[in-house]
């Protein structure tokens, strides 16, 4: 009996120091990948740096251009500690993440404040979505504008877009769209989705263009399963449409330099001509006179974009031109990013399939995936977790449920008991896993309906009432 309990206390010893070990191999492995990445992101901001110092003249600073200036500034003070985020790379410096709050003040955006939720309550009659009760849409540029011109009667619209970079999409693609749906019913307003094969064909050396075109329908098809409303949606492929985007690309062009193309998005000589082209395809469907099946010659309707931060570099360049051209300037309505399953270092991303959870996965992946990598802010023995609780800040369950949970007051549960070490990360993952699934069992359900023929139907050009029916009806 005496070996038997010497034995189990030693083979308790080995377990706890084996576990120990798993996390230290964990925490190295995670390490050697950031700061790859890290070399990867600093030495594209370093070449273009380089460049930019040796052929470039600095452009006088006017007013008008102070937007752009501005980012130009931050991409050349960035030095290694600091976060980065640039339209193609994302990596935090601490285990918590991005400071949020640093970047929009960096950028110069606004915090989403208490009364523009209030205002969006008022106008819409809807209960703001979650993302909104949550600070994870939290800022954005003028879109008080919107909110205020919405209130006397007066028409905008939305756009948001997709770059078709693989077969399915991720969880964190989901989030845009979430969003975007949301805001289509509430304000009951046009939705113009941009999927832009060009881009991808331009940014991934891997792909051919027939690749990126029907990676581009598959994607749309999993657009169209979040339930948007034929009557109002309009989703377009830019190879397919180009010839009405291109009287507003050609403006584009002629009102920007290559130094500002370069200041925003720290392009290098060697890069391919067509990625310096690209940024103004993404600007033009902001205007609404890009679309006259739509809103006929009008240029006066704003748009309102609803998309990650990353994403800003493209629309300081469009607001920027806007107001050259005497078109509205668009406001925007920026996200967070939504964590990998490995921690909240960077976003989700397609290129590694065990750090994303993809919309086709099955409840068993899910249940792999979250079980086996959502890195877990909680104690390493359960001792230690009891004494101290998880840190919700670096934990992915916690970081995933508050953007996938519909109710608050299950979350602040689970706030409470998880951060106090009453409840164990097995327990939450089990509540995140059947919260993925329940969303993902819905939207896949949608996703088995979606045919060609209604891929065909959301991008044809045909006629869209802009108008919605509460200001029909007060006419
Ligand atoms: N550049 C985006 C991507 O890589 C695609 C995109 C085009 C987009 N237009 C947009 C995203 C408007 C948000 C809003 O996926």
């Amino acid at each position: 009996f005496k070996n038997c309990q010497k034995f189990n206390h030693e083979s308790s010893e080995i377990y706890k120091a084996s576990i120990k070990l798993e996390k230290f191999y964990y925490s190295k492995l995670r390490e050697y990948q950031d700061i790859n990445e890290q070399m990867f992101c600093s030495s594209n901001i370093l070449i273009s740096k380089m460049e930019n110092t040796t052929t470039q003249e600095r452009q006088p600073v006017d007013e008008e251009q102070k937007e752009i200036v501005q980012s130009q500034d931050q991409t050349q003070s960035q030095t290694e500690k600091e976060d980065l985020v640039s339209a193609f790379c994302i990596l935090a410096a601490s285990d918590k993440g991005i400071d949020y709050e640093k970047l929009l003040v960096k950028f110069g955006c606004s915090p989403l404040i208490d009364d523009n939720k209030a205002k969006i309550h008022s106008l819409t009659g809807a209960i703001p979505h979650r993302f909104i009760r949550r600070d994870i849409f939290f800022c954005h540029r003028d879109l008080d504008v919107i909110l205020n011109r919405y209130e006397q009667g007066k028409l905008f619209y939305l756009y948001t877009g997709r770059g078709p970079s693989a077969e399915a999409l991720h969880m964190g693609h989901a989030i845009p769209f979430i969003m975007n749906k949301y805001l289509q019913d509430a304000f009951d307003v046009p939705l113009v989705i941009q999927v832009t094969d060009d881009e991808k064909y331009l940014y991934r050396p891997e792909y051919e263009l027939e690749k990126v075109q029907k990676m581009a329908i598959s994607n749309i098809k999993d657009i169209i399963a979040f339930g948007f409303n034929l009557e109002k949606t309009f989703i377009f492929s830019d190879i397919d449409y180009i010839q009405h985007l291109y009287p507003n690309v050609l403006r584009v062009q002629k009102a920007t330099t290559l130094n500002q193309i370069k200041g925003l998005f720290g392009f290098s000589e060697s890069d391919n001509v067509g990625k310096y082209a690209y940024p103004p395809v993404q600007a033009v469907p902001s205007f609404s006179n890009t679309f006259p099946h739509i809103f006929g010659k009008r240029k006066d309707i704003p748009s309102l974009i609803p998309c990650a931060i990353d994403q800003d570099p493209y629309f300081r360049m469009t607001r920027d031109v806007a107001a050259k051209l005497k078109y509205e300037k668009t406001s925007t309505f920026y996200s967070i990013f939504f964590p990998a399953l490995q921690g909240l270092k960077t976003k989700m991303a397609s290129s590694d399939s065990n750090s994303s959870i993809l919309l086709s996965d099955t409840p068993a992946e899910v249940k792999r995936k979250i079980n086996k990598y959502a890195f877990s802010g909680g104690g390493i023995t359960v001792e230690e977790h009891r004494a101290n609780g998880a840190n919700l800040d670096i934990d992915v369950p916690y970081q995933w449920l508050k953007f996938f949970l519909e109710d608050d007051d299950k979350l602040a549960e689970i706030k409470e008991k998880y951060g106090k070490g009453e409840m164990l990360t097995g327990e939450v993952k089990a509540i995140l896993i059947d919260t993925i699934n329940a969303f993902l069992k819905e939207f896949q359900e949608r996703r088995k309906k979606v045919t060609d023929e209604d891929v065909k139907k959301f991008m044809e050009i045909r006629k869209i009432n802009p108008v919605p029916k509460k200001f029909e009806e007060a006419r």
